[in-house]
């Protein structure tokens, strides 16, 4: 049996090590930020990222409930099937097409998008739809970053994402249970926000195929869902894109599924989440209006009714 990353290493010795690498960044002289900067590495299957101010200090889940209570319907709708399932999935080669209103059109690879210099420990809560919530150790760099490489076009005002369609590999796209590709999309500011980022680890490992390898989206103030996974297609538009579950229910599911503890879903509250890994009973918490991200997230919506667009 091969050993994960949480078998051989306690989770206490991972949140010593953050503290000690938070420590020894904020001691640095001006000529060591320069090598902080290129802290980020990755070697023989472990990766590092710097650490963030945009991190919470909440305890992170276990690496096995992160990799083993997952939404991808791609490989099955049960939260176990894609940790049985995810394995085919060949994420070696990979490419991810940029196009649309942009300078640089292409096909980028995930080393072009998240070079390992760039890398930038994210610890992050993730709400669900469903109400539960867990906090996940992201390895990633800001989209903001990859969308000034490839250079946005004045006319662009979304940013659209998508998802590979390979039933040979992808067994729960063998059936239609949803319209496949699975699809997302950001306005450009939520896009361009410091919080918005492309992940490709968690842990100090490189991204899970369960968890949406080799490259996926993380917005930590919005639903879950819009977190797409395995990314393989960005285009910037001038309209607002398609998201697959607005697609499948409009009137639960909407374009900004912004966290909002006062917005109910049609058959269910969102004023509480239960908490993976804290137990049947132990487990239930407030939601937070934008999972506690309004600081940075807020001035966005200014004006918007978020009842209206939920
Ligand atoms: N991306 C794709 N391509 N397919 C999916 O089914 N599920 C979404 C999102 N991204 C999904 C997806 C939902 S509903 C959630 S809650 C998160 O992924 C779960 O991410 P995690 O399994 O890494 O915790």
């Amino acid at each position: 049996m091969k050993l994960n990353w949480s078998d051989v290493t306690p989770h206490r010795m991972f949140l010593d090590r953050r503290k000690f690498m938070a420590a020894s960044v904020a001691g640095l002289s001006v000529a060591g930020l320069a090598l902080a900067g290129r802290a980020g590495a990755q070697s023989a299957g472990t990766m590092t990222g710097a650490p963030s101010p945009l991190s919470t200090d909440q305890t992170p889940n276990t690496f096995e409930e992160i990799t083993n209570y997952n939404n991808f319907y791609e490989f099955g709708t049960g939260k176990e099937d894609p940790a049985r399932n995810a394995h085919a999935l060949t994420t070696d080669p990979w490419a991810v097409e940029i196009g649309g209103l942009v300078e640089r059109p292409g096909s980028y690879g995930v080393e072009d998008l998240a070079p390992d210099n760039a890398l930038e420990e994210r610890i992050y809560r993730l709400r669900c739809v469903e109400a539960w919530s867990m906090v996940i150790p992201w390895i990633g760099v800001p989209l903001a970053g990859v969308l000034d490489k490839v250079g946005v076009q004045p006319g662009a005002k979304y940013v659209e994402f998508e998802t590979l369609v390979r039933p040979e590999e992808m067994v729960g796209q063998r059936r239609a249970i949803l319209d496949w590709p699975y699809r997302e999309g950001l306005r450009l500011d939520e896009a361009m926000n410091p919080l918005t980022i492309l992940a490709t680890g968690l842990y100090d490992q490189p991204m899970p195929n369960q968890n949406g390898a080799p490259i996926r989206l993380v917005v930590p103030w919005k639903y879950g869902f819009k977190s797409i996974k395995s990314v393989v297609r960005i285009t910037l538009t001038d309209r607002e894109p398609v998201n697959t579950w607005k697609q499948l229910q409009a009137s639960e599911y909407g374009f900004y599924a912004n966290v909002n503890p006062e917005v109910n879903h049609p058959r269910w509250s969102q004023a509480t989440h239960r908490v993976i890994g804290a137990g049947l009973f132990g487990g239930r918490e407030e939601t937070q209006m934008f999972n506690g991200y309004g600081e940075q997230v807020a001035s966005m919506y200014a004006g918007m009714d978020l009842s209206v667009n939920y």
